[in-house]
């Protein structure tokens, strides 16, 4: 019942999953010297690289990756800031068992930027989304929102703030529900057995 988790740099939303005692047995990251590969070896969580650059297209690159992550034979794929877009032969590779942490309401804002496109658009409401993947980026099943109010006085730097933190428990919880077996997606909707709050709303400052 292991956690394999893949990122590209600070590793925040993987640490909060390791600190939350969920059973993270490697970290995997593409970009060489990405802070969390230190933190995974702070808590003594085995990490490896495997650099996108080393390699002369995606679907090479992500047989690569497929490779070192089946050496640990985890459960679970979890996304944690892991910025490539993945080919559609490595998402098939691990059906319903690959997660991504986003910061959006999606489907609202998928891709980059979502605080400075949050506030551009006006919208009232922020926050962040667990999914699976698929292979059409940020758009697969949501398996739980944490929502927060867009303050007049915000700024992308504060709302990420804000979002970040919700991140943090938001995608300890829905690791914990898949790894406890309570997920099931039913026409591409997730449903959690035993009722748990697929959303949060949070206005504290
Ligand atoms: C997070 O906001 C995550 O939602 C997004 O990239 C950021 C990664 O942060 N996909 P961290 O590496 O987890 O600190």
């Amino acid at each position: 019942m292991s956690v394999v988790v893949l990122i590209s740099g600070r590793g925040s939303n993987m640490q909060a999953l390791i600190e939350a005692g969920l059973p993270v047995t490697a970290v995997i990251s593409n970009v060489p010297g990405a802070a969390g590969l230190a933190i995974a070896a702070q808590h003594g969580v085995p990490g490896r690289l495997v650099p996108h650059k080393d390699f002369d297209s995606r679907q090479a690159f992500d047989d690569a990756l497929a490779k070192e992550i089946d050496r640990f034979s985890p459960r679970l794929v979890a996304l944690a800031g892991f910025m490539r877009v993945l080919t559609p032969g490595f998402v098939l590779r691990y059906p319903e068992r690959l997660l991504n942490i986003h910061p959006s309401l999606l489907p609202a804002f998928p891709g980059l930027n979502t605080h400075e496109r949050a506030l551009a658009a006006g919208v009232k409401l922020h926050g962040c989304s667990v999914h699976f993947v698929t292979a059409d980026l940020d758009h697969g099943p949501i398996v739980a929102q944490a929502a927060i109010p867009v303050r007049p006085d915000d700024t992308a730097a504060s709302l990420a703030q804000r979002v970040l933190k919700q991140e943090h428990a938001l995608y300890a919880r829905a690791v914990r529900w898949f790894l406890e077996g309570k997920l099931a997606i039913e026409n591409g909707t997730v449903n959690v057995k035993g009722n748990d709050a697929q959303l949060v709303f949070d206005d504290s400052p």
